[in-house]
């Protein structure tokens, strides 16, 4: 006896593969035309046609027809828990004052950063909540978040707690990346190499406190180079942490090729990966995770090169890169309409980005972003008729309902 019974619907049913799927199977989405699936004690049962699931008894049975149902979605890159917002910097954007100039004059992550310092714990976490219940309320049911805006012990580690308090009260999993290496502080201008040191101080603690699985570097002009984020992430493996990077976002650095030569969960933004950047993608595990709300919210003209990076045969997960200052959104259905339009992903490939490529990009493949029977059952089911309407139909919530390990957790 199921305890729900989902039925005649479009299901986006489980991939065979088992780990990230790379170059052409991103291509490949497995999709049941009048599918069904069963929840029992929290975990998927049952997946298959409707016709399947006619005999099975279920305590509540929805006809969706007409509807769509998917994994719950994964975002594996944002900033969630800040201080603070950014809406003064407007103006200046306006202006066209580059990110990096703002950064440099003080304001931008800096700015968040004094917010984030006077916020209580109370305070982060109550903000962090309602974003949380956004993120939500989009699809998504498990997602990355990042520290970064402390730059220093105390304010880093508050962030970071913040996180594990959130993961535990809150429908949305989440898989925590200390970021202290975000930007130089006022106190350590002239010095990356002791800022970075002073980083590293910290991670003994955070691994034993189990504050974060990751960690991450910004490389980039007038942050972190190649060379220094290097290697502080070798020392971060050291410590037995998985890494991730903010490589070749804004300026092409060569982060890319970095990140794959040290075996790197995933690298992000790669806006100007090289093209040896991009076969090295196809050749090693690195992940890409684009982020192309950021490009569009910096209104640049050039996004990253989505297709050369599955055509050398990579993996391409999508997130929204959710922060207050060069993304601030946390709906997850237009990054799949950028994707779509500027990145020039099939709807297949968009799917697998943000479900089964996504759970791997945070090390949650074998749990999250796939209907398989025994995991979870985190479900979405959408107000559309097929995959290809959400990426189509932009700017708008096509939820209908989100269930969070069998139960009811947005509508
Ligand atoms: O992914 N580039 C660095 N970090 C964020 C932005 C952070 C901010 O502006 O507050 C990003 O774009
Ligand atoms: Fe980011």
């Amino acid at each position: 006896m199921l305890d729900i019974l989902i039925h005649s619907c479009q299901v986006i049913a489980p991939q065979s593969s088992r780990g990230p799927l790379k170059g052409e199977e991103m291509a490949e989405l497995h999709v049941i035309e009048n599918g069904a699936v069963g929840i029992k004690d929290g975990k998927i049962a049952f997946v298959g046609t409707a016709e399947e699931a006619a005999g099975l008894q279920a305590a509540e049975k929805i006809d969706a027809s007409g509807k769509l149902l998917s994994p719950g979605l994964v975002d594996p890159h944002t900033h969630l828990v800040f201080g603070g917002s950014r809406e003064h910097e407007m103006a200046l954007k306006q202006q066209g004052v580059p990110y990096l100039d703002i950064l440099a004059q003080g304001g931008g992550i800096h700015s968040t950063v004094r917010s984030t310092k006077q916020a209580s714990h109370e305070d982060l976490y109550e903000k962090g909540f309602f974003h949380l219940n956004r993120c939500l309320s989009y699809g998504v049911t498990t997602m990355e978040v990042k520290s970064g805006y402390g730059l220093d012990r105390e304010t880093e580690l508050k962030q970071l707690e913040t996180a594990v308090k959130l993961n535990e009260n809150h429908p949305i999993d989440i898989v925590s990346t200390f970021l202290g290496a975000h930007a130089i502080p006022e106190e350590y201008r002239g010095r990356p190499e002791a800022f970075l040191e002073e980083m590293l101080t910290l991670l003994p603690e955070i691994k034993q406190r189990n504050l974060a699985e990751f960690v991450d570097i910004f490389c980039e002009t007038g942050v972190f180079t190649v060379e220094q984020s290097k290697r502080y992430l070798e020392k971060a493996k050291a410590y037995g942490f998985g890494v991730k990077i903010h490589a070749d976002e804004i300026d092409p650095l060569g982060g890319t090729e970095m990140a794959c030569e040290i075996g790197a969960v995933s690298a992000d933004h790669l806006v100007g990966a090289s093209e040896e950047g991009v076969r090295m993608l196809g050749e090693t595990d690195t992940i890409a995770v684009l982020l192309p709300g950021t490009t569009f919210y910096l209104n640049k003209d050039s996004f990253a090169p989505a297709r050369s990076i599955i055509e050398s045969g990579g993996a391409v997960a999508l997130s929204t890169d959710f922060n207050p200052g060069s993304s601030p959104t946390e709906n997850i259905q237009f990054i799949m309409t950028l994707a779509a339009l500027k990145l020039k992903l099939k709807p297949e490939e968009i799917w697998n980005a943000v479900t089964v490529n996504a759970a791997h990009a945070i090390g949650r493949g074998e749990t999250a972003g796939s209907l398989e029977i025994g995991r979870d059952a985190d479900l979405v089911l959408w107000d559309a008729p097929n995959y290809h309407y959400i990426p189509y139909h932009y700017g708008v919530n096509h939820v209908n309902t989100v269930w969070k390990k069998g139960k009811k957790a947005a509508e």
